[in-house]
Parts: structure tokens; sequence; C-alpha cells
């Protein structure tokens, strides 16, 4: 019997949205068990695509209720960057949250990353234009105006990348999730200074995140990593055209896609061995839907439906044709088996799905 993965994607999405509107990003591994504004906001635009906005809502609800409680963090992150004085790990926003909105308490992991943020205010946009809301609600013009005028103070700081890693660099990857952010805070709050400053960071990005002709990693590197996507889709930073995103698409494929199914994120990566991860081959075939290209992104959104376990649960990475194959078992023993179901791996199979149009 064939799955209908379209149907038990959105049923694994509703089964493990809490009570609070957190979704939590895997329910099976314990370091998994928070809720993400990056995986969430994702995963509440797939909801909102597929006509669930009931669940969309209660998650905006949920993140507006985290970030409207620390406008005092908000406040003091502002101060001290203003000042250079640097930040400690009570001064800035965490990148993810117990389900019932409180920080963790695993200090070692770390928190500063600014890229979610920026997810969720594009995502909070394409959730009112997706349920033709015309204006924003009290709570919700609070917290857009806390989040980008926390990003606009911050962006210039070097801050962990999506992936959680090389805190000290400046990733365009993040930059770009910011520049989407503060273009929907402009939109939402109709005030063309955030949209002035989301230009100053688009301008930042394409001076000194382009290297021979593609975009990079990090600043000052010349390595892709298969997020950099994201620069054109969803963030429009550019278009699907545009030749220097051409350019990474290309260096993508060949140097992170080992036989031509799944992507992985970046060539160095040892995280469980380094594997084939679901929501960027989906992530692909939705930039090759942009770009024109349907039998690509067929053949991707095919690829990742066939990695789908018997209970239809879509798993965050495939440990084949990995970077680090001595890794693959010291991480499953460290921390258990590879995250299985991913709610992030099933809410990009839906915009995949969605994007293709059946
Ligand atoms: C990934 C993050 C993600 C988190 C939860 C981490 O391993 O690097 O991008 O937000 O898992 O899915």
């Amino acid at each position: 019997m064939t799955i209908d993965l379209r149907r038990r994607s959105i049923e694994i999405i509703t089964a493990n949205q809490a009570p609070t509107g957190a979704y939590i990003a895997c329910p099976n591994m314990d370091d998994y068990a928070y809720s993400w504004f990056r995986d969430g906001a994702f995963i509440a635009y797939s909801m909102d695509l597929v006509g669930e906005h009931d669940s969309a809502r209660r998650f905006y609800d949920w993140g507006a209720q985290v970030i409207n409680g620390r406008a005092d963090v908000v406040a003091r992150a502002l101060h001290k960057a203003a000042r250079d004085e640097p930040l400690g790990p009570d001064d800035y926003l965490h990148t993810r949250y117990t389900l019932d909105g409180r920080e963790g308490n695993d200090d070692s992991w770390p928190n500063f990353q600014l890229d979610g943020l920026g997810t969720w205010l594009w995502g909070l946009r394409q959730h009112l234009a997706l349920t033709e809301q015309t204006a924003l609600p009290g709570a919700w013009a609070q917290t857009v105006r806390l989040a980008a005028d926390y990003l606009h103070g911050l962006w210039r700081q070097p801050n962990y990348d999506l992936w959680e890693e090389f805190g000290d660099q400046i990733h365009p990857y993040t930059l770009a999730a910011i520049y989407a952010g503060l273009r929907a805070a402009a939109a939402l709050t109709n005030q063309p200074n955030y949209e002035t400053r989301a230009l100053n960071v688009r301008n930042f990005i394409l001076s000194e995140g382009v290297r021979d002709g593609h975009f990079v990693k990090y600043l000052g590197s010349d390595a892709v990593d298969a997020s950099l996507l994201g620069l054109s889709v969803p963030y429009a930073v550019v278009d699907p055209g545009d030749p220097r995103v051409q350019r990474t698409v290309q260096r993508i494929e060949a140097q992170l896609r080992p036989d031509g199914g799944g992507v992985q994120r970046y060539a160095h990566d040892s995280y469980y061995g380094g594997g084939q991860w679901l929501l960027l081959a989906a992530w692909l075939g939705w930039y090759h839907t942009c770009a024109g290209d349907p039998t690509r992104a067929r053949s991707l959104l095919d690829w990742i439906a066939a990695q789908a376990d018997a209970h239809g649960h879509l798993p965050e990475q495939i440990p084949q044709y990995l970077i680090a194959p001595d890794y693959y078992e010291k991480w499953v023993d460290w921390r258990g088996p590879i995250a299985t179901p991913l709610l992030w791996s099933h809410a990009m199979y839906l915009v995949l799905e969605r994007e293709i149009g059946d």
C-alpha cells in the first residue's frame, strides 16, 4: 500500500503541535524537544499552504508571546550592541525555546542565531497574505517591531549559522533571512525605514558575500552551503535566474549531491557523518520550480517520498554517501538515532508538493 505522504505530513505536524502552539522539532529525540523559530516558521508556512491556517496562527501566537515577554532582553541587546559591548547569554533572544516558551538549560549549546527571527517575520507576512488579513493584530504588531529592531541592531554581529555552527562568522544565509524579515516588517507596519534597513543588508550581501561569481557560506570563505538556496527562494535577495544564484546552485549540485539524490549541507559536515538532508532536497526542488524546471523538482519530490518509513515518517537526513562516515556511529552513540520524524522535513515536502502544483 502506498502512503499518502501529504496527508501523513499534515497529520504528523498536527499531532506534534503543543497546546501552546509551539511545534516540536522532532518528538523522538531529546535534543529536538524544543521549538525553533526557524523550523517553526517553515512548518507554519507549509500549514498555511495546505489551508491549516489555525495551526499557523497558533504558532505565531506562541512566538509573539515568547518575544513580547522578552522586550527587556531586546532593549538590553540593542543597548549593548550600540556600545560595542559583548552580549552575554542573557542579552539576546534564544534560537529555541521549550514548548511552554522557556529558555533551555543547556548552556553549552549555542543559542545566538539571528536567521530564525528573520524567517519568523517572513513567515508571519506569508500567513497574513494567505489568510487575506490586512490589519496586523495588536500583539503581533508589538512583536514585529521588537523583532525587526532587534535584527536591525544586531545584523552585523557574527552569530551561529542555521546549522548552529561557525558562531564567529557572518553568514549570507542569515543576512538573507534578516533581509526578508525586515522587508516583512516594512510591509506589515507600513514603516518604510525598515525597507531602507533591509536594502542596506542586501547591499552588504551583494558586496561582501560573493566570491568567484557565487555566494559563499560565510564572509571570507569560498565554499558553498546548500542553505544558500534561501537567498533566492524564499528570501528574494536575488531572482532565481540571477547568474550568482545559478553559479551557487551549480556548485551545490556538483559538490553536495553525491549520487544525484538528496543534498548534503556543506563540504566538511560531520553531523551524523554528513548525510543527505530531506529538507534540502525539497529546498532545491523549490528553487527549481521557481526557476522554471518542474521536472527536476519532481524528481527531488520523488526522492524524498522514497525515504519515508513504514509509518510515513521522514527523517532529518539519510546516512548514505556520508562525508565523514566515522562520525555516524559516534553521533548515534552520543545522541541516539537520526531525528525521525523531523517536522521541518515534512513541512518542506508539503511546500515542494504545493509548488509543483499537484
Ligand atoms: C539543525 C537546525 C535545526 C535543529 C532542529 C539542528 O540540528 O542544525 O537547523 O533548527 O536541528 O531541527
